[in-house]
């Protein structure tokens, strides 16, 4: 596929596409902001949170949100214009970030943009998030009006949608239920994973970026749909949990420390759970959808997806010689359209007779993390201090 773009928006494809230039601004954020002694957001209180403009100081657009739909937000126009924080906040990345008061041209750009985007989507949409900065943005601050010659005459630029259709039968895909019988074999089979109850599991996790940075890691899962990721950072623990009903994050060195998952992210918070156990996940939902083949790093997979509460989407690719579960995907639905999540799982080894992987990655609108898993002990006994707010609170 040929990608042919004027100057300016092709340095910035080269930009996005450099790890160490890309995630610098993040990083830089999340250091000046572990730095900062006052920080007036620091004072989180646990549960619940205010909506958006009462939490913030200066919000006029992404009013009457949740803060963690709020911060999606951000992480939303970041990807879609291929900036950073400090790109509209001055500061940031800085250790005196200034994220409210400075209403600098860019900042009050997007915050018109964010306008009129709510505008269409009311208007033509009924409400539906049908456009998004991505719509028209696609990774440039400003967008090309017109095709290029080169893209009218050669090949087409390609965005698949996140939706899959059914494939038709004549298509060549299994059914669901072979593609996932052949996953519960290729796991270890119904009864080794039905006695498999719980987990933990040591290991280390690195961050993208420009810092080479490994961290300590740790997981508790607990059946059906309890989990909780530990990052043990320098500047404090980084925590992803879920006791099955309410969901977690605490990220110590950005901006809004802590925060519950509301809505529709926290049913994707809530899947995360389920998938510490994906021997079970089909009867999570009732609306599969088998797509047509394709393939991850080259190597043919079959891709199953399904809709859940809150405009939850969920996609699963499963190896098609292995049978074993590659990627898993999910797209919750924010203010600013759908953010999504990915974990691409590796180095599958038996623990109790059931296929684990040994690595993962976790990618997230604000970062991406490699874990490498040293040993899991199954059906160990876990506290229910370890999931939820308990091991938010904790210190
Ligand atoms: C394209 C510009 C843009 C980018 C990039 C951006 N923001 Fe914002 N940010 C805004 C706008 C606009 C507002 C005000 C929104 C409103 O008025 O509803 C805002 C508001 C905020 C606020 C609320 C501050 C307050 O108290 O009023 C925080 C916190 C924030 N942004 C954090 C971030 C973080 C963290 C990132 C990077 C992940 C980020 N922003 C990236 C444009 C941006
Ligand atoms: C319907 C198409 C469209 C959508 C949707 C859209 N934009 Fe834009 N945006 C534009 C265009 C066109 C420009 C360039 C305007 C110009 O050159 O003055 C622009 C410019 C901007 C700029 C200024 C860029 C710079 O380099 O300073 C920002 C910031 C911005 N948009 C943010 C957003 C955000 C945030 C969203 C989503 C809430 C969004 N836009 C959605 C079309 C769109």
């Amino acid at each position: 596929m040929r990608l042919l773009y004027p100057d300016a928006s092709r340095q910035q494809r080269v930009t996005r596409r450099n790890p160490t230039i890309r995630a610098a601004g993040v990083f830089a954020m999340e250091i000046a902001v572990a730095f900062t002694s006052v920080n007036a957001l620091a004072q989180t209180p646990i549960s619940p949170l205010p909506l958006s403009d009462k939490y913030f100081k200066n919000v006029t657009a992404l009013k009457g949100i949740t803060v963690d739909d709020f911060m999606g937000a951000m992480g939303l126009y970041s990807a879609a214009l291929s900036m950073c924080c400090g790109d509209c906040h001055v500061g940031a990345g800085t250790d005196n970030p200034d994220w409210a008061s400075d209403d600098n041209p860019r900042k009050r750009k997007a915050r018109q943009m964010e306008q009129v985007v709510q505008a269409i989507n009311k208007e033509h949409w009924s409400g539906a998030k049908a456009v998004t900065c991505w719509t028209c943005h696609r990774g440039s601050g400003s967008p090309s009006v017109t095709a290029t010659m080169d893209q009218i005459y050669g090949e087409p630029l390609s965005f698949p949608s996140e939706l899959i259709q059914q494939a038709p039968p004549n298509a060549g895909v299994p059914t669901l239920d072979q593609i996932f019988d052949k996953y519960i074999t290729a796991l270890g089979g119904a009864d080794k994973i039905a006695a498999l109850t719980s987990y933990t599991a040591k290991g280390e996790t690195k961050a993208y970026g420009p810092v080479d940075r490994t961290d300590p890691a740790e997981l508790f899962a607990k059946a059906p749909d309890q989990l909780t990721m530990i990052a043990h950072q320098r500047g404090g623990d980084m925590v992803r949990t879920t006791d099955g009903k309410s969901a977690w994050v605490k990220l110590p060195l950005t901006v809004v420390k802590q925060y519950p998952l509301t809505g529709s992210l926290l049913e994707g918070g809530k899947l995360d759970g389920a998938m510490a156990f994906p021997g079970q996940i089909r009867k999570y939902f009732t609306n599969w959808r088998v797509g047509f083949p394709t393939s991850i790093d080259d190597k043919p997979v079959w891709a199953v997806q399904a809709t859940g509460k809150n405009g939850l989407l969920a996609t699963l690719y499963f190896d098609k010689q292995t049978g074993l579960l590659t990627r898993y995907v999910r797209h919750v639905n924010t203010a600013d359209g759908r953010m999504p999540n990915q974990i691409d799982y590796s180095d599958y080894r038996p623990v109790a007779g059931v296929m684990m992987p040994f690595k993962f990655t976790y990618e997230w609108i604000s970062g991406r993390e490699e874990y490498s898993i040293t040993a899991y002990t199954p059906n160990a006994a876990i506290d229910s201090s370890k999931f939820a707010e308990a091991i938010i609170a904790a210190k």
